[in-house]
């Protein structure tokens, strides 16, 4: 897409549902993290060379060949941010570019068509546009989750690069992730089950990623957890991260330290997280953590766009488990990771490090 044609995609963006559009009738406060139909999605074809300028569609369906090489051979990559309705009613993103800008890393690592930072965001903007009914209202604690996705779609029998493309993006409003929001969640340490190797593609946001994870996150959740915490797939010594989100840990001397590992999603919310931890006078470090560590931390949390910051209440590594909020509550820190960040998010204080974009209608 040249940069005329997406000034007049741009233009185009009004031919949908009219941005005044009264809310859509949804039980706001109570959403829980699952998919609800919105009245949009977008679509573009990458195809000869070049990419289409993209259609909104009502349609929930694509047409698909069978011998996709995205079915078979799992070429496929997704990302996922979140829009805010701020106090002022104004629709925003939060970082917008970095996830443009990991997609276009993922598409390169599997072999497919990266999508041009410009165009990820014009997308993701028409998009939103066109479901602004459904961005949640301010102050419900809910937002509209949103789900780019490329996809290898030509035929290929012989494992290579489909050679033809489709990037969608779809939107659904959403609540916290975890059924507890704020609340300690419960892991257990898997050490029989690996998400990714350490030269392979986990540190892209790859399909097959969470398919490999999910047996284990089944089983764990079979067992009274939340979700699993993986540990380094060559010495199993040092922590990864868990199912759906990166991992932190504030030490007993005050310190946000978060793994360094070749396997792990580099989390946008973990990055902002080591930038507001220093702001708050803390020491941040990225570094490899051993899981004996654990038994050693102040607080510890999950974080990520869907888990916000969920914080730890109890890990579970062989027979032993240590637990990190024995009132229920979070850790004083990561309490006040998580009311920084999100005031941020949903425009309620001064945006210093200019993380927050507002939709342009
Ligand atoms: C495996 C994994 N790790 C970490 C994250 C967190 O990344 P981000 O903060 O960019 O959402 C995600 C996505 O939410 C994820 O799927």
């Amino acid at each position: 897409m040249t940069t005329q044609e997406l000034a007049s995609s741009q233009e185009n963006m009004s031919d949908t549902t009219p941005t005044t559009a009264p809310k859509a009738d949804l039980d706001w406060p109570n959403l829980g993290f699952g998919l609800h139909k919105a009245d949009f999605s977008i679509r573009h074809t990458w195809k000869d060379g070049s990419w289409d300028l993209g259609v909104l569609s009502p349609d929930e369906n694509i047409p698909i060949n069978i011998a996709a090489t995205c079915l078979h051979y799992g070429q496929a990559c997704f990302e996922g941010l979140k829009a805010f309705e701020t106090k002022s009613g104004d629709v925003v993103v939060f970082r917008i570019e970095q996830n443009a800008k990991r997609m276009i890393n993922s598409c390169e690592k599997i072999l497919m068509e990266p999508v041009p930072e410009e165009m990820f965001i014009d997308s993701v903007f028409r998009v939103i546009n066109a479901n602004r009914r459904f961005v949640p209202p301010y102050g419900t604690g809910a937002c509209l989750y949103i789900r780019p996705l490329v996809i290898g779609s030509a035929p290929q029998v012989g494992v290579k690069p489909a050679g033809e493309y489709v990037f969608l993006v779809l939107v659904t409003p959403v609540g916290p992730y975890f059924k507890t929001g704020f609340k300690p969640v419960d892991l257990i340490v898997v050490e029989d089950i690996d998400r990714a190797a350490p030269l392979g593609v986990g540190d892209a946001k790859v399909g097959g990623n969470y398919a490999a994870g999910m047996r284990a996150t089944l089983r764990a959740k079979e067992q009274g957890f939340t979700e699993v915490l993986y540990l380094d797939a060559r010495e199993k010594k040092f922590i990864d991260e868990s199912g759906p989100a990166n991992f932190f840990a504030i030490t007993k001397d005050n310190q946000y330290i978060t793994p360094a590992s070749s396997s792990i999603l580099a989390s946008i919310t973990n990055k902002s997280l080591m930038i507001l931890a220093r702001d708050m006078g803390l020491e941040a470090k990225r570094r490899p953590i051993g899981v004996d560590e654990i038994f050693d931390f102040a607080e510890a949390g999950c974080c990520g766009t869907a888990a916000v910051i969920t914080p730890i209440g109890s890990i579970t590594y062989r027979d032993r488990k240590v637990t990190y909020c024995p009132d229920g509550k979070s850790g004083p820190i990561s309490a006040k990771l998580y009311d920084r960040l999100r005031a941020i998010q949903v425009g309620d204080e001064p945006d210093v490090h200019d993380w927050v974009r507002v939709v342009p209608e």
